[in-house]
């Protein structure tokens, strides 16, 4: 399916319950909160959302089913070295913290908000490739975001609070 990249877009889910993908309002600020406590320990005060959504509104992405918001998906681009250009400078998108709640996983929700999310920081704010950083023992994200073609780019030793190493992922958005 075509991901749309304005304005609300209606999915069916593996399971056959439909789905909304659209941009974050500030609206929906408690309950990003809310689903970022609930499924990370990496948290954020609510400014820091915020300025996310002010400053990269179109590729700040929600997901609601059943009236409820089940799933965001944050991103900001930023300009330094490629990581896959090696020695060439880039605007590089980043994702910046991505969520389902677990009665909403495996439904193919966050592929289609990776894949609006990658698009839209592409479209509005000219990034050329995409990057974050993951747990080294998070394989279920790690699993997601090689099927979206993201490779290891590098390792970070010591990247979270408890003390574990984070991957670099990226993907050129040359194909997107
Ligand atoms: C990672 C996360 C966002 C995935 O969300 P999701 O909506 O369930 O992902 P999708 O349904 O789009 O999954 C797409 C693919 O990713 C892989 N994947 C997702 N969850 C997986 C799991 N638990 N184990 C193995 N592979 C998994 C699979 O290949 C899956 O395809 P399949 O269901 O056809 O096998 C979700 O598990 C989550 O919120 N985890 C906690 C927060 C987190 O770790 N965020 C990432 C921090 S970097």
């Amino acid at each position: 399916m075509e991901i749309v990249l304005e304005g609300p877009q209606e999915f069916t889910a593996k399971d056959g319950r439909r789905y909304v993908l659209r941009e974050f309002k500030m609206a929906d600020l408690n309950s990003v909160v809310s689903i970022n406590r609930r499924v990370l320990p990496e948290n954020y005060p609510e400014w820091f959302f915020v300025e996310h959504h002010m400053s990269f509104p179109k590729a700040f992405i929600v997901a609601e089913m059943d009236g409820e918001l089940v799933g965001y998906m944050m991103n900001r681009v930023e300009y330094g070295w490629s990581y896959i250009n090696k020695g060439k400078a880039a605007h590089k998108g980043h994702v910046v913290s991505i969520g389902v709640l677990p009665h909403a996983r495996r439904l193919g929700i966050a592929t289609n908000m990776m894949l609006r999310g990658m698009k839209a920081m592409k479209r509005f704010y000219d990034a050329e490739e995409v990057f974050l950083e993951v747990r080294v023992s998070n394989t279920p994200a790690i699993s997601l975001y090689k099927k979206l073609g993201y490779e290891i780019a590098g390792r970070i030793p010591r990247y979270y609070s408890d003390g574990e190493d984070a991957y670099i992922m990226a993907r050129t958005l040359a194909d997107l």
